[in-house]
């Protein structure tokens, strides 16, 4: 960036993809899935609703994508809790004078069916962006059965000039 930001407003937007796999856990949003038959292949814990949280934050300010701060091939991050890159993504945020107002996030995933865990999942994203649960919308869809091994999650979040 060239420039300081002055926008009072950035929209963010970010979207990530993990191939399921037997025998992996499946962790969403920071919380683990119970009933899950599979989980996420990938080198951190694989939370695709977190890496896109974390990518929106950052493309809020045009601040590139996660796999610059964290990249998969460095064994550092083998397995690293996602909620560290949410962390660093909001901390770069707020150096930069500016905080996420409202998140909405949308998972593909046919199956289990998310439905029940909406609201833990929505209480831990607002809990990792210091955000009442009342911003946080959580919607979940299925791919009708075209992509029965693979989530897609997208987030789009609203940021606001504090400074
Ligand atoms: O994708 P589709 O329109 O068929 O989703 C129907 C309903 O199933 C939605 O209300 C959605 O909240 C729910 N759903 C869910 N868990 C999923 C996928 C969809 O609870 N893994
Ligand atoms: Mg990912």
């Amino acid at each position: 960036m060239t420039s300081s930001p002055t926008l009072p407003y950035r929209i963010g937007f970010g979207e990530d993809a993990h191939r399921l796999s037997g025998g992996r856990p499946l962790i969403l949003g920071g919380v683990p899935i119970p009933n899950a038959e599979k989980g996420a292949v990938a080198h951190s814990d694989g939370d695709a609703v977190l890496h896109a949280l974390a990518d929106a934050l950052l493309s809020g300010l045009a601040l590139g994508d996660i796999g610059q701060y964290f990249p998969d091939t460095d064994a550092a991050h083998k397995g690293l809790d996602s909620a560290v890159i949410v962390a660093r993504a909001l901390d770069l945020v707020q150096e930069r004078g500016y905080v996420p107002a409202n998140v909405a996030l949308v998972v593909t995933l046919d199956k289990p069916k998310l439905g029940p865990l909406r609201a833990a999942i929505a209480q831990n994203v607002a809990l990792l962006l210091g955000l009442p649960e009342s911003e946080v919308g959580v919607s979940f869809k299925t791919s009708e059965g075209l992509a029965p091994d693979h989530v897609q999650t997208r987030v789009t979040l609203l940021l606001v000039r504090s400074a």
